[in-house]
């Protein structure tokens, strides 16, 4: 009797055992479920807060760090919003930091969130902001391979790499395809002080338009300062300059985009209105494309996408602004002269491309 209730007892307590075991088990494996669903959820929301928050609000502190004090070592130029500064945040980003006097302000936090939420591969990124001891600052992205500009006018030094026409064309249509997107936006973004040296390019040559609405953010700031600057610069739509109005529109972006492709061509600085009436009368008039297009390009081009090239940009720098075309046009057609100029100087032959000297391709002189 004693031995039967043993073993039934025995077999009870293996049996409580096991089940424990099981609901251990059981409870281990929700938690851990648990633990990896909670950490995938928190790293998913954190992908998506920068974007949902607007710009990054970063301290004073935070930016001595960066900039060694916004030490002389690190000044980078004067832009329009203020001084520029390089420097390195904690976390490694490497950045631009503008800044300006002035008392903070509730409409700067507004204007940085708005300029923030324009993100695209072509335009550089506002990353945040700060307004501390009387300073505003804007924090961008570093681009690190300085504006087309530099590349154009600058010595050779700061020009790096050269740039042939083939480079020449995806640079334009990188930048365009940026212009393009503000301009596509609802209510479009206009940029309003496009010109070459707001296009910055990295290490592969990916343009990158910088400063995209600062007259509009420093305007509603109330600074003033901006009329002297139209009258004065040569990417500024002339209608603009004649009627002393600042009714920047996606047509004088349209406009200051033909100055930049004038100097992208030519390689020579747009010094005046009459350089660029010039420049389009020249083109007209006569079928040399040797005295209008930039010497350096020594490995050539096909006069076919030159003269293409050239027609858009006459058309953008029209005078009528209701007769240029759309920046989403001007990107299509630029999309297009880059793919056949590829395709007319590169015949691809069983074993290797190879460059055709054809009567069609151009070479310049010199
Ligand atoms: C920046 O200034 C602070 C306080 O004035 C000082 O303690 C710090 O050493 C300075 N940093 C650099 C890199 O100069
Ligand atoms: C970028 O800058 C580096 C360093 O100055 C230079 O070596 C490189 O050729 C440049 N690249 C381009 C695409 O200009
Ligand atoms: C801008 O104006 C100044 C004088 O106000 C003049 O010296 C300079 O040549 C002008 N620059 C251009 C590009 O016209
Ligand atoms: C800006 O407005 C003036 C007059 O209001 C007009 O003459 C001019 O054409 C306009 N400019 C542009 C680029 O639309």
């Amino acid at each position: 009797m004693s031995r039967l209730l043993a073993e039934a007892l025995g077999g009870a307590v293996g049996g409580l055992i096991v089940l424990g075991i099981v609901i251990v088990a059981i409870v281990l494996c929700l938690r851990h479920r648990r633990r990896t669903s909670d950490s995938s959820e928190s790293s998913s929301s954190g992908q998506a807060l920068p974007e949902s928050q607007g710009a990054r609000c970063l301290t004073l502190e935070e930016l001595n760090l960066a900039t060694r004090n916004f030490s002389n070592a690190n000044f980078i130029g004067q832009g329009m919003f203020g001084e520029v500064y390089k420097g390195l945040l904690q976390d490694g980003t490497i950045v631009a930091v503008k800044r300006r006097h002035s008392p903070p302000s509730q409409e700067f936090v507004q204007e940085v969130n708005y300029l923030s939420s324009l993100q695209h591969r072509n335009l550089v990124k506002l990353l945040g902001y700060c307004q501390e001891n009387g300073m505003q600052m804007l924090v961008y992205e570093y681009i690190p391979n300085g504006s087309v500009s530099a590349h154009l006018h600058g010595n050779s030094h700061a020009a790096g790499v050269r740039l042939e026409f083939k480079h020449r064309l995806s640079i334009a249509h990188g930048t365009a395809k940026g212009l393009s997107y503000l301009h596509s936006l609802s209510p479009p973004a206009i940029h309003m002080n496009f010109k070459t040296s707001n296009v910055l390019v990295d290490e592969d040559l990916v343009p990158k338009v910088a400063d995209t609405g600062i007259p509009g953010l420093l305007d509603r700031l109330g600074v003033t300062g901006l009329s002297s600057r139209t009258a004065n610069d040569s990417f500024v739509d002339p209608r603009m300059r004649e009627s002393m109005s600042l009714n920047f529109s996606i047509q004088s972006d349209v406009y200051s985009f033909g100055v930049f492709l004038v100097e992208l061509v030519s390689g020579r600085r747009a010094v005046s209105d009459q350089h660029i009436i010039q420049w389009v009368q020249n083109f007209e008039e006569s079928s040399d494309i040797s005295a209008i297009a930039d010497n350096r390009m020594t490995s050539g081009f096909t006069s076919e996408s030159m003269k293409e090239l050239l027609r858009l940009t006459s058309w953008c720098v029209n005078p009528m602004s209701e007769q240029r075309p759309s920046m989403s046009l001007v990107e299509a057609e630029i999309h297009r002269i880059h793919e056949q100029e590829i395709s007319l100087t590169t015949v691809m032959t069983e074993h290797t491309p190879i460059v055709t000297l054809g009567s069609q391709l151009f070479r310049t002189s010199r």
